[in-house]
């Protein structure tokens, strides 16, 4: 894999093969990415991935070079992003890049000599490597990726890792996805015709108390200020799909609640301790799959 742009990259083996690596990656530090710089590129503001990202890179023993927003960038100057990736060639050898611009991942890729890592790229485009830490968690915590009901909640139509997921879960068996938001926040188009393509079963509801109940995992999702350009429209969508702790009561034995975060108030703080609650693991297990993901890009493991 030269370049990491979205989930239908991966096939089941690949997959498998990357998260042995992370497991084993657990708690380690190594120097097998000795002399090898990783440019972090954020454009948007990010906490988890850039820093996971960072984290990860110094855990293998590589370095880091940091852009935290585009305003600290030549772009405020009017440089294009292909003439700042080309640029940055020169300085790394692995670049993980988010974006504002759905596509701007595959711009950056085609003209990118050292691998580009999406980090998220718009808000119709992807986030792969949530998706891929997602997933991990699922085989962690319920211990199988196949024969699973998946419930998507809130936020479907402006959130990369919820399209990202979707697409990567195709490739498993007997799986069963619940779209449960507003009409205007629906999954799009691209994502239903390729889960349709791939004989995936979804429904699409506005009602989440028909699903919590029977989900093996519940993804939340927050509403995306950042996209939602209308106040009023922010102000009436937020807060309709809330994960109180009597629904998280009320959920199976070993159903799990998951969110990529940052939260804003739609998993009430009083879940955090529900044995349903892994959304704080989640992030470990991002770290891992990250350092995994470093080293099977740049030392081909
Ligand atoms: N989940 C996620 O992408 O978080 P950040 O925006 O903090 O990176």
């Amino acid at each position: 894999m030269q370049h990491l742009i979205e989930t239908q990259q991966f096939d089941r083996e690949s997959l498998k093969k990357l998260f042995e690596l992370a497991t084993s990656l657990e708690g380690k530090r190594e120097r097998t990415l000795d002399g090898k710089i990783l440019a972090a590129l954020f454009y948007e503001p990010s906490t988890r991935t850039r820093l996971s990202f960072e984290s990860a890179m110094l855990r293998l023993g590589g370095d880091v070079i940091t852009m935290e927003s585009g305003d600290s960038s030549s772009q405020a100057k009017g440089e294009t992003l292909e003439d700042s990736i080309r640029v940055i060639n020169h300085y790394a050898d692995i670049i993980v890049l988010r974006h504002g611009e759905t596509g701007s991942a595959t711009r950056a890729a085609a003209v990118s000599k050292i691998p580009v890592i999406n980090a998220g790229d718009g808000n119709l485009g992807q986030h792969p490597t949530q998706a891929l830490l997602d997933l991990y968690t699922i085989q962690r915590e319920l211990g199988r990726e196949d024969g699973i009901h998946i419930a998507f909640v809130g936020n479907l139509r402006y959130y990369r890792s919820p399209r990202s997921l979707a697409y990567l879960l195709s490739k498993y068996k007997d799986i069963r996805i619940t779209f449960v938001s507003a009409p205007e926040l629906r999954m799009e188009d691209d994502v239903k015709s390729h889960l349709r393509e791939h004989g995936v079963q979804y429904v699409e509801t506005e009602d989440m108390q028909a699903v919590f109940r029977d989900a093996d995992v519940l993804y939340q999702t927050r509403i995306a200020k950042e996209w939602i350009k209308n106040d009023a429209e922010y102000e009436k969508l937020k807060g309709r799909y809330i994960i109180t702790r009597e629904t998280a009561d009320a959920m199976k034995e070993g159903a799990i609640i998951i969110h990529p975060l940052p939260r804003v108030g739609e998993i009430a703080e009083d879940v955090d301790d529900s044995p349903h609650a892994v959304y704080f693991r989640q992030v470990g297990y991002g770290l891992i799959v990250r350092m995994a993901l470093l080293k099977t890009i740049l030392n081909g493991d």
